[in-house]
């Protein structure tokens, strides 16, 4: 096997997507290749892509455009294209007319496979492989990276809901999800490589395990990684709506590693909308779930995702949504402009709306909500959080930087001995993304 082999990998969209690049990097690793940032001196690129809006499709096109041009520098350098984007049905047939640079495609169910593929394409053969449908839960796929602070893990894959904007559904197939035992295991060997702080993912965490008998849901999950040693924190992300139990929120507020963080999706606050939308509550059922939640935990930070401009949502719908913005405080809002997905069955629906008014319409609600999280940080001058450290902070190297359990970024003075372990912050700025404060004490 040839040594020193360097590759690049480039990941966009969510953190399912940087976990399947993670899984890319280390078969790769494999395989010989040491990982890096330098494209100009790389013999292997790969490009982990995300096709849930237009806007992320077009910059990955325009990146693979760009990797035609280093190909052509150098003519031994592969090129290989995965997940979400090459698995939209019909997409490999546009791509590979679009690219044919590209050495190697592969679709969000045949990561696994990768090493073949890429044994393939160094013997100059071009491949694709992309199933329509995963075969079962791959355990053997290498896990999340060793030796960092923190790290995300899979609980499960796929998602079966359906939200008629989504194209998720149709290129990550149906919910899978993964055995209690190896989720925990995953994260004791992470936790022996030094990780602190663990996210675990799915694309609805709280349908987790919906398949088992006997009964072993998302809540009875986080009390078993609960009781894992040295682990500091535990992150997880995304809580549908419709799914949160009481018995989740009982289990959280019971403390511990587990994060007070929900992320909380909304997408828009008019039951109309909703509706269309197919999510399966309505704007008073997510209302009452916010009061759960700050009933048992005060202190709890919310975070959220909005769309504007789905097909139909008229201005008074938009107000109802502001009006949400207004009764949740949410700490963070990551707000979208509907866009079409061909195959979703929102992409046929009428009245859709002009680009103009979803423009405006995100300006407005960006507008108030960096307002709103300038606030719920401002509420949070004068008090102490547990914070971990994380490392230099990237406006100011000088300083460090680390989050509370609410998920804010705190930056801070402080020597690099004490990155990784947890301090008590007094914040004492506040500003609508970050926290300036002070270590009270160790
Ligand atoms: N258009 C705009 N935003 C979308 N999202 C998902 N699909 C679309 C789409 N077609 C947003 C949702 C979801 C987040 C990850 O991306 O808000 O929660
Ligand atoms: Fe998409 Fe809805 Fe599934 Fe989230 S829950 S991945 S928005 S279909």
């Amino acid at each position: 096997m040839e040594k020193g082999k360097k590759v690049v990998t480039l990941a966009y969209g969510c953190q399912m997507s940087e976990r399947d690049a993670e899984t890319l990097t280390e078969i790769t690793r494999q395989a010989g290749y040491t990982s890096s940032a330098e494209l100009e001196s790389a013999d292997l690129v790969i490009v982990n892509t995300c096709c849930v809006r237009e806007s992320a499709e077009n910059k990955i096109l325009g990146k693979i455009g760009e990797l035609k041009k280093l190909k052509d520098n150098n003519p031994n350098l592969k090129i290989a294209i995965s997940g979400c984007m090459v698995q939209q049905p019909g997409a490999l047939e546009r791509l590979r007319k679009r690219a044919p640079h590209v050495d190697i495609w592969a679709g969000t169910h045949n990561l696994h496979e990768f090493a073949v593929l890429l044994e393939k394409a160094e013997r100059g053969v071009k491949v694709a492989e992309v199933w329509q449908e995963p075969k079962k839960i791959l355990e053997s796929t290498p896990l999340a990276e060793r030796g960092k602070l923190q790290a995300n893990v899979n609980i499960m894959y796929g998602c079966d809901n359906f939200c008629s904007y989504c194209i998720v559904p149709h290129v990550r197939g149906r919910e899978r999800s993964r055995k209690p035992e190896e989720i925990v295991q995953e994260i004791k060997d992470l936790v022996t490589g030094g990780c602190r702080e663990i996210t675990l993912l799915g694309q609805n965490v709280n349908s987790y395990g919906k398949e088992f008998s006997p009964a072993y849901d998302f809540a009875d999950l986080l009390r078993d990684v609960d009781q894992i040693p040295l682990l500091s924190r535990i992150r997880f992300i995304t809580s549908h709506p419709k799914d949160l139990s009481d018995k989740l929120i009982e289990t959280v507020a019971q403390g511990g590693k587990l994060c007070e963080h929900f992320h909380l999706p909304i997408q828009s606050g008019s039951n109309l909308i909703l509706e269309r939308m197919n999510r399966k509550y309505s704007r008073e059922y997510y209302l009452s779930r916010v009061r759960k939640i700050r009933e048992l935990l005060p202190l709890a930070t919310l975070t959220t995702d909005i769309i504007v401009g789905f097909p139909g949502e008229s201005e008074e719908d938009f107000e109802q949504t502001l009006a949400v913005m207004n009764l949740v405080h949410y700490s963070q809002a990551f707000t979208f402009m509907y866009s079409k997905r061909s195959g979703t069955l929102a992409a046929d629906m009428e009245d859709q709306i002009p680009l103009d008014v979803k423009k405006r319409r995100l300006q407005r609600l960006m507008s108030v909500q960096n307002q709103k999280s300038l606030e719920w940080r401002q509420q949070m001058i004068g008090k102490v959080y547990e914070v971990l450290v994380e490392g230099p902070s990237k406006t100011n190297p000088e300083r460090l930087n680390g989050r509370t359990r609410g998920n804010e970024l705190v930056v801070f003075s402080g020597g690099s001995e004490i990155i990784g372990s947890l301090v008590n912050v007094r914040i004492l700025e506040a500003g609508s993304w970050t926290l300036l404060g002070d270590i009270e004490s160790l």
